[in-house]
């Protein structure tokens, strides 16, 4: 695995690679590698013929208040089980040069990135967008693959890439669990061993609403009473939203029908924020 920190040489690379006429796979990340991430990693193989990772734990989409200083970072660990997991490229640029002094342009997908997490993080969107687009720019790939986990962030990218006529394919991987239901997260290492177990209620109210719907459930409204109930059950968990919304538009809706649903999910236990998903419709669900 080759190892890339400047811009410049990540772009001539990228050059040699689309002039041999390779396919490139590109999976940005911030790094703290789980196996979510390793996922995507494999499922970019599949499509390509050159893997490139990036890891760059980008300031610009962390607000006020939040975890960018704390963020994990690990990396050596992340190079290996990069490699580990066939990654042919591991990019890491510095900050200092994504972001050079006097940096005042912004790539923003209005609209989407001010409802559910941009009720929250409202700079947040647009400092991924920002970044996703100078990485395309850096990295040249013929797709990107994306995290189902982080929904709302694929589907902005989506409109992005539609937006800008990017020449870009986007994939998108499902969400990766731990065994007792937890979906992976750089974050949750931050989790004590009781917040962890409090957050399970999480993917519990996800799979409680999914049997909501495999039982005949039709009605928004009382699904999400029953997913909001049960993560308040305790008190330990505080949900930011529990939202039913179209997976196109992420407006709200009102009765589950045989066109795809979105249920999401953000919460906090204690200091750390969560967020999870799952995609509902009549006849089939998937995690
Ligand atoms: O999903 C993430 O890890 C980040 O938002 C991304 C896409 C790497 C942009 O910094």
């Amino acid at each position: 695995m080759k190892t890339i920190t400047s811009i410049t040489e990540m772009q001539r690379e990228a050059e040699r690679l689309r002039a041999e006429g390779l396919r490139i796979g590109f999976v940005p990340t911030m790094g703290s590698l789980h196996e979510g991430h390793l996922d995507l990693l494999r499922l970019s193989r599949r499509h390509a013929d050159v893997v490139v990772m990036s890891v760059f734990v980008n300031p610009t989409q962390f607000g006020a208040g939040e975890d960018f200083t704390l963020y994990p970072r690990n990396p050596e660990r992340d190079a290996r089980l990069a490699e580990d997991a066939g990654c042919d490229i591991l990019f890491s640029p510095d900050a200092d040069e994504v972001y050079p002094p006097g940096a005042s342009t912004w790539v923003q997908v209005e609209g989407p990135d001010a409802i559910l997490e941009g009720t929250f993080r409202p700079t947040h969107f647009r400092g991924v967008t920002t970044v996703v687009t100078m990485l395309f720019h850096m990295v040249k790939p013929h797709h990107a693959v994306f995290g189902q986990k982080d929904a709302q962030q694929a589907l902005i990218i989506r409109r992005m890439v539609r937006d800008l006529h990017m020449d870009i394919e986007l994939l998108v991987a499902p969400t990766r669990r731990d065994p007792d239901g937890l979906a992976m997260s750089s974050r949750n290492t931050y989790l004590s061993e009781s917040a962890r177990a409090e957050a399970l209620a999480i993917s519990r109210s996800l799979r409680l609403a999914q049997r909501y719907v495999v039982d005949g459930g039709r009605d928004a409204q009382a699904l999400l009473r029953m997913v909001s109930d049960e993560l308040t059950r305790t008190g330990a968990l505080i949900p930011d939203y529990v939202a039913l919304v179209d997976t196109d538009t992420l407006e709200a809706i009102e009765r589950i029908g045989t066109t795809p649903v979105l249920l999401a999910i953000a919460a906090r236990v204690g200091k750390t924020r969560l967020i999870d998903n799952t995609i509902l419709r009549a006849e089939t669900i998937e995690s």
